[in-house]
């Protein structure tokens, strides 16, 4: 679906997450969301702020789990992760914090396998994902699943690809200061969500746009795995569309 412009893209994206959590509301069920971080959900996120200053939209029956984190990331860090969505988001709505699941960055080595497992398990015994958005990275990543992540990975620590580092080096001061790992959810948990959308704004995301919808599907562009789910929306404004 392409739109005007980010602002109507993300008032249409925001009033689907608030159609479902207030659908689920209704039938006395909780709401599981994947969110995202980056520049590209940051309006999403503003709206349903306002959703719930303004028309009463409640997040107490909301769960999230986040798709990623850098690591090694402490969660106080200007660029951390669970900062950008306290920031965002969390400080301003009436979510329980018990409910709020972000890849933790601060784990020691050998605690990472066990944390990953368990990320998987939590979502699982809620029953999975009933929606994930997704922004894409100019490599093609999604979460931070780089180019050579396979379609069935789990929650895992990654190394992070040299063109995302350069993207991420404004925010960390330079690209040797930007993380070399991250914790994401594989593109199997990705894919198990009953329903994901992801969402590009910009011309700079074109030519990636373009291969994720008609490139051929491989790892070297982990986002063309998506062709191969019926439960996938690319919500994308005229920019980002100019190329397909
Ligand atoms: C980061 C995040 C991704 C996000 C991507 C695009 O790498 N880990 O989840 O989709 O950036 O970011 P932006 O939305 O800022 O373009």
């Amino acid at each position: 679906t392409v739109y005007t412009t980010p602002a109507e893209a993300s008032v249409a994206v925001a009033a689907r997450i608030a159609h479902l959590i207030r659908d689920k509301q209704a039938k006395g069920e909780t709401a599981v969301l994947g969110l995202a971080t980056g520049v590209t959900p940051v309006r999403v996120y503003a709206e349903l702020v306002r959703l719930h200053k303004e028309e009463d939209l409640s997040f107490k029956n909301v769960i999230t789990f986040n798709l990623d984190e850098y690591y090694p990331m402490q969660p106080g860090a200007a660029q951390s992760y669970v900062r950008f969505m306290n920031e965002q988001l969390f400080d301003h709505i009436d979510i329980d914090r018990a409910n709020i699941h972000i890849p933790d960055g601060t784990l020691a080595e050998g605690e990472i396998i066990d944390f990953c497992l368990n990320y998987e398990r939590q979502i699982e015994e809620l029953g999975g994902l009933d929606l994930q958005i997704l922004g894409i990275g100019r490599t093609g990543h999604i979460g931070f699943n780089e180019p050579g992540s396979a379609p069935n990975s789990g929650t895992r620590l990654v190394t992070l690809d040299d063109m995302t580092r350069a993207d991420a080096a404004r925010d960390f001061g330079g690209k040797q200061n930007v993380p070399a790992k991250a914790i994401t959810m594989g593109i199997g948990t990705i894919f198990k969500a009953r329903e994901i959308i992801l969402m590009a704004w910009n011309s700079k995301k074109a030519p990636i746009v373009k291969k994720a919808v008609e490139g051929d599907i491989s790892s070297e562009v982990p986002a063309t795995y998506l062709q191969l789910s019926d439960n996938v929306e690319f919500i994308l404004d005229e920019p980002a569309a100019s190329e397909l």
